[in-house]
């Protein structure tokens, strides 16, 4: 099976955490998990596939490690990749930049030619703007939102059911190129 890349930022732990949580739960060993502040170019062009994880700092700011990589990340030509992106945020205490960091890693990816999977409904959360909504609807954010500030109990079934959505999505994507 192909490999798939996972590369993610941590300032506190927390997405460390969760990444452990993802790696435990997507079940199979087809990931390559590596941190982004260890990463370079060459390593997100290795693969088809690629997870991102990754937390929101500093009113609407991405995590320091994504931050540095953020000029050479803009580089990146996805022509062809798929990717799926989980982050995580504060609803409540930073309501009006509720996980920006997904969207910003979501539009550079689009404008370099990939696509993104893994859309999340944005009902239920309590944030009052995000830079990762998808189009002017404000119905779902480009990847999975978790919120281990206020709504842990919830990152767990979240994450499975967020899991299941991106294996059809990738499994609908790469049967359809196969027969093209
Ligand atoms: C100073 C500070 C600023 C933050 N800014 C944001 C923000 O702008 N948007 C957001 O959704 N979450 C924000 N958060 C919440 C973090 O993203 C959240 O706590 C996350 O779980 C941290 O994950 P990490 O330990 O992997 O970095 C902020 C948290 C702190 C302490």
């Amino acid at each position: 099976m192909e490999k798939i890349g996972l590369f993610y930022g941590s300032d506190t732990g927390v997405t460390d955490d969760i990444t452990k949580d993802f790696v435990d739960l997507w079940g199979s060993d087809d990931l390559e998990v590596m941190e982004v502040g260890d990463a370079n170019v060459e390593d997100f062009e290795k693969y088809k596939v690629l997870f991102l994880g990754l937390s929101t700092w500093y009113d609407g700011d991405l995590q320091s490690d994504w931050e540095t990589f953020f000029d050479e990340f803009n580089t990146i030509d996805f022509t062809g990749k798929i990717v799926a992106i989980y982050g995580l945020g504060d609803q409540i205490g930073y309501a009006e930049y509720f996980v920006d960091g997904i969207g910003i890693l979501a539009k550079v990816i689009i404008q370099n030619g990939g696509k993104v999977i893994g859309h999340w409904p944005t009902e239920g959360y309590r944030h009052t703007d995000s830079v990762a909504f998808v189009g002017d609807e404000e119905d779902y954010f480009y990847g999975l939102a978790l919120d281990n500030d206020n709504e842990s109990q919830l990152n767990d079934i979240r994450l499975t059911t967020w899991i299941e959505q991106i294996k059809k999505e990738l499994n609908t994507i790469l049967i359809s190129e196969q027969v093209l």
